[in-house]
């Protein structure tokens, strides 16, 4: 085991393991065990055995403020989750009956991680681990979110989180996404009235924290928080500043 994921077990938090338990994966301990040395780095948390209380440790510390805005169930939705990183969202779906689940990053993590920490990746280690142990179906493409049209097919539900905030014209990546929505894809509802998105007026980051979009009518979006034939939904009752804020400047700054 390295020294990164030593240190990150050792700070591993409560509020981690409780968004972890949501997806028990129950690997055989040789193998949970076995997987902590094989990957250098994780973002996500994972419930790799709760028995032995083995746990992948990630470096984002606490997602709780998206366990309510997540649908109990996926059953029959094809999901797409953009910027997955480890995959813990889009595995996540599947193990709430996504019939079809698609998750994409272009891996821009690998300069971060480098810069950071001095940790080499191949690109999608956890993913690949955690897509093994859990014999999962969830296909992974390594692809810019702004070249999602080749993927061809649309969504009923899309995962954009953590993401959004980080690039150069959110907006335009907002346009990306309607084209890949299927008409009358589910997400959460906006539970509180947020301040207005204006499309190319420096929409900011603290306005971006974004479950998902979906098309169609939106009866309750004022119309200032319209974008054309888009709807946009954000973590209910969420107040905190930008999601691993730290993450976003490091980001920002590879
Ligand atoms: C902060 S992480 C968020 C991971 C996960 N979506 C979450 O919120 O838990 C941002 C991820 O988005 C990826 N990413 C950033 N810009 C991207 C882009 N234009 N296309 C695809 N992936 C991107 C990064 O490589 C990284 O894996």
């Amino acid at each position: 085991m390295n020294a990164w994921t030593t240190t990150a077990l050792a700070e591993l938090t409560p509020a981690e393991r409780q968004v972890a338990d949501l997806l028990p994966i129950e690997a055989d301990t040789a193998e949970a065990r076995a997987v902590l040395n094989e990957v250098p780095f994780w973002f996500h948390t994972f419930a790799l055995n709760r028995a032995e209380e083995i746990y992948a440790p990630g470096y984002a510390r606490d997602h709780r403020y998206r366990v309510p805005a997540i649908p109990e169930s996926f059953e029959g939705l094809s999901v797409l989750d953009i910027g997955s990183f480890d995959g813990f969202y889009a595995f996540l779906a599947e193990a709430r009956g996504a019939e079809r689940v698609v998750a994409v990053d272009n891996e821009q993590y690998l300069d971060w991680v480098r810069a950071r920490w001095g940790i080499e990746l191949e690109g999608g280690e956890g993913f690949r681990a955690i897509h093994r142990l859990l014999g999962s179906g969830v296909e992974y493409r390594k692809l810019d979110a702004f070249d999602l049209d080749r993927l061809g097919e649309s969504f009923d539900f899309i995962f954009c989180c953590g993401i959004l905030h980080r690039v150069e014209a959110p907006t335009r990546l907002l346009e990306v996404l309607s084209r890949r929505l299927a008409v009358g894809g589910r997400v959460p509802r906006r539970r509180r009235p947020g301040p207005p998105l204006r499309p190319g007026r420096g929409l900011s980051p603290r306005r971006l924290r974004l479950l998902g979009v979906h098309r169609g009518r939106d009866r309750d979006a004022r119309p200032q928080e319209r974008l054309p034939g888009l709807r946009v939904d954000r973590f209910p009752g969420d107040r905190r500043p930008p999601a691993d804020h730290r993450l976003a400047e490091s980001l920002s700054d590879a």
